[in-house]
């Protein structure tokens, strides 16, 4: 038998066996990847075409801050008395932030803090800030806007 001969033979058993794994595994990272994008991608760092009107400034802790998720805003409060509002569209790919801890608005989707004083990034992967929006605070009622 020949070098050739052999390189002409039938597959193994186990080859074709590694072979259905790889497509298998294929598979499966492509359902994955499609489940995600519909329920948590808007576009990247979107903002309110219109205002939106939000809670109270109240129900937004000093050092923390409170997300709309139905508005996509986030309204913080760095320092007492002083708020900002930020799009709650992450900018990376769009994902809304779900939290507001230590000092950071938390993206999950791939573990994004941006900073709540002026929504920079704390750590990435996201390289671009959340974009501020205008608050206007009027007694209990707060509006944003994009800027
Ligand atoms: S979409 Fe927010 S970190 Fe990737």
């Amino acid at each position: 038998m020949t070098d050739n001969a052999s390189e002409s033979k039938p597959p193994s058993r186990r080859t074709v066996l590694q072979g259905a794994t790889a497509t298998g595994v294929t598979a499966i990272v492509g359902v994955t990847a499609t489940s995600c994008a519909p329920t948590t991608h808007y576009t990247p760092g979107a903002v309110p075409t219109e205002p939106v009107s939000l809670g109270k400034p109240s129900d937004v802790p000093v050092g923390g801050g409170k997300i709309y998720a139905d508005q996509k805003v986030v309204v913080t409060q760095p320092k007492s008395g002083e708020f900002r509002a930020f799009s709650a569209i992450c900018t990376h790919h769009g994902c809304l932030v779900t939290k507001v801890k230590k000092g950071a608005i938390h993206c999950p989707c791939h573990d994004t803090d941006f900073d709540i004083a002026d929504g920079s990034v704390k750590h990435g992967p996201a390289k671009d800030p959340l974009p501020e929006l205008k608050l206007t605070i009027d007694g209990d009622k707060m509006t944003a806007e994009s800027k």
